[in-house]
């Protein structure tokens, strides 16, 4: 066990002022993000797409870590350097995700259950050797009729902390990622309830598996409204809400806790953040940051569109975005800076 390096390294990634960038959409998801905009879903493309953002200047100044996929985490940049060393020479942890994706869960209609558990292991010990500090694990939940149920909150909770204990063990910070989905009608306060339901059997598991809580970081969603749902909350209940959650169910052994962004638009996100931080930050236990891919990255890949020409203007879109970002870390993202 390798405890003093993991409680290190998890406060390092939710150190002040700064969050996580989330770059490790599986292949399948990048190209669909690239088809939309006409961008050729090609490995050359997405590895061009990735120098684009780990080259992006003054990134390390709000991004402690990155989330990198199987892909990127083996490519090199142009120059020849690999996207590992690249990521560790300008300061920011090296990530990877290591869950093998969602698939239906059999016998739990409308239920998603996370693969990856055979031979973690050594993919964990491969990685760590090339530099990985932490690793990342989501198990979905889709809100609908009598849905998620015990049975898969659970079966997706076992998995997600013996993950967790298996990471600890080669000195990889888990980041424990159990996500409720915004896609429904559903209200705000239903949210609410499963996402408690959902941290409840998590810490359970963790605890169980015995689990270093100092040594992780929970990525989490925010509590939300559902995408159709009638009523859409204010950026002070949707705090409110999260933080009234999160306290009721995070010990405060846990360093951190970086949302993930889950298809918000990139300034609500960001608001929201800021909210949080604006008026509870002084009575957490743990940091509150972000560990986005979607709300961070979009309007960037929106200017780039796989065009050389656009790099710079993408990459200064990026920065303006972790910027922001980081500013939320304090309560400080005020509304004129998405002027600037
Ligand atoms: P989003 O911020 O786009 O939800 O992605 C976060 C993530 O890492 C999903 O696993």
């Amino acid at each position: 066990m390798h405890t003093q390096d993991i409680i290190t390294t998890a406060k390092a990634l939710v150190a002040e002022g700064k969050g996580i960038i989330a770059m490790d959409e599986s292949n399948a998801t990048c190209n669909k993000r690239f088809a939309v905009l006409g961008i050729p879903q090609t490995e050359e493309a997405r590895r061009t797409y990735r120098e684009l953002i780990v080259s992006t200047p003054g990134l390390n100044e709000c991004i402690s870590g990155a989330i990198l996929c199987d892909e990127t985490i083996r490519q090199k940049k142009n120059d020849g350097t690999p996207f590992a060393k690249a990521i560790a020479d300008c300061g920011i942890i090296l990530g990877i995700k290591v869950d093998g994706g969602t698939k239906d869960m059999e016998g739990y209609p409308g239920e998603k259950i996370t693969e990856g558990l055979d031979g973690l292991s050594d993919r964990l010990m491969e990685y760590s050797k090339m530099g990985a500090r932490f690793a990342k694990w989501r198990a979905v939940f889709v809100i609908g009729d009598s849905i998620p149920s015990d049975g898969c909150i659970m079966a997706n909770a076992i998995a997600l902390a013996q993950y967790a204990s298996l990471c600890q063990h080669v000195g990889l910070v888990p980041i424990v990622e159990p996500e409720v989905l915004m896609n429904g009608d559903h209200n705000m306060h239903r949210c609410l309830a499963e996402t408690d339901k959902v941290l409840q059997k998590v810490f359970n598991q963790l605890k169980l598996q015995r689990v270093i809580l100092e040594g992780i970081i929970l990525k989490p969603n925010m509590v939300l409204p559902g995408l159709d749902s009638h009523r859409q909350e204010t950026i002070e209940e949707v705090a409110d809400a999260t933080v009234k959650c999160l306290l009721r169910n995070v010990p405060a052994e846990v360093p951190g806790i970086a949302f993930l962004s889950g298809g918000q638009p990139s300034v609500l996100a960001s608001a929201r953040l800021n909210a949080m931080n604006a008026q509870f930050k002084s009575r957490l236990p743990w940091e509150l940051t972000f560990s986005f891919s979607r709300a961070i990255q979009q309007p960037a890949l929106d200017i780039w569109q796989g065009k050389e020409s656009q790099v710079v203007a993408a990459q200064q879109t990026l920065y303006h975005r972790a910027l922001c970002n980081s500013a939320a870390r304090s309560g400080k993202y005020i509304a004129e800076m998405e002027k600037a």
